[in-house]
């Protein structure tokens, strides 16, 4: 007989329920390396139906199943079992309205992310093929570019629990600065001056949870501080 795991998953359907409630479930390890995604998809294929979560690509790429996992906020499906204290406790990201069980209300990351403008913006006509950058240039969006969207550090991060309606959060703000950082784009002044305001950018306060959270192993922090001396440095 395989060895099981005891987890606690938090419940919620709003069409039924008058409030949360954690559920516990134990699933048997099937494999060594076995991810919570895989306990998941076990409850829900062999135990409980009903179980809802998002997941989509299962290796790490896709950004849609950040969840909070014994506190922690990271994807299910790159996080081994092996090595996480059972029960373990799966809830939703942290400050998002919850639409059922583990699948919370995005939009409002997303609306903070259209924020930032990101898309390329150029003053120079459309080449006739790709706009080419050396290879320094290239590098300069390393660390940016491998952003997947997941919100684990924007709901990580306790100034955008407090002031989330006008602080972007770290995933928009890495966003931000991959654009201003991308030698192909003309918008920086425009792009700074909309980032210049006492919320939207000033109210991270170094705590650093954004890049502890963060799966892909990005620092959020640095790009924030990357902002705010290319806000000192057109001062002077
Ligand atoms: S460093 Fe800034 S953005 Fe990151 S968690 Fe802390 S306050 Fe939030
Ligand atoms: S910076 Fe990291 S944690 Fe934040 S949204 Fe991007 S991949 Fe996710
Ligand atoms: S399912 Fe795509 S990142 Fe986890």
């Amino acid at each position: 007989m395989s060895e099981k795991v005891k987890l606690e998953i938090y419940r919620y359907n709003p069409e039924s329920d008058d409030k949360p409630y954690m559920q516990s479930f134990e699933v048997p390890v099937e494999k060594s390396g076995m991810k919570l995604l895989d306990a998941l998809n076990y409850i829900k294929w062999h135990i409980d139906g009903s179980l809802t979560y998002r997941r989509s690509c299962g290796e790490g790429v896709c950004g849609s199943d950040g969840l909070n996992i014994n506190g922690v906020n990271g994807l299910g499906c790159i996080t081994a079992i092996e090595g996480l204290k059972p029960p373990i406790k799966v809830r939703p990201l942290p400050n998002m309205p919850v639409t059922r069980d583990l699948v919370v209300d995005m939009n409002h990351f997303f609306d903070q992310y259209k924020q930032i403008k990101p898309w390329l913006q150029s003053n120079t006509p459309k080449p006739e093929h790709e706009r080419l950058q050396s290879p320094v240039e290239r590098a300069e969006l390393d660390g940016s570019y491998e952003c997947i969207l997941c919100g684990c550090c924007t709901t990580s991060c306790p100034s955008w629990w407090w002031n989330g309606d006008k602080f972007l959060g770290p995933a928009a703000l890495l966003q931000a600065n991959r654009w201003l950082k991308d030698s192909r784009d003309d918008a920086a002044g425009e792009r700074l001056d909309m980032l210049e305001d006492s919320f939207k950018l000033y109210r991270c306060h170094q705590i650093m949870n954004c890049m502890e959270a963060c799966p892909k192993e990005l620092n959020p922090t640095k790009a924030i501080n990357d902002i705010k001396r290319a806000l000192v440095k057109r001062k002077v």
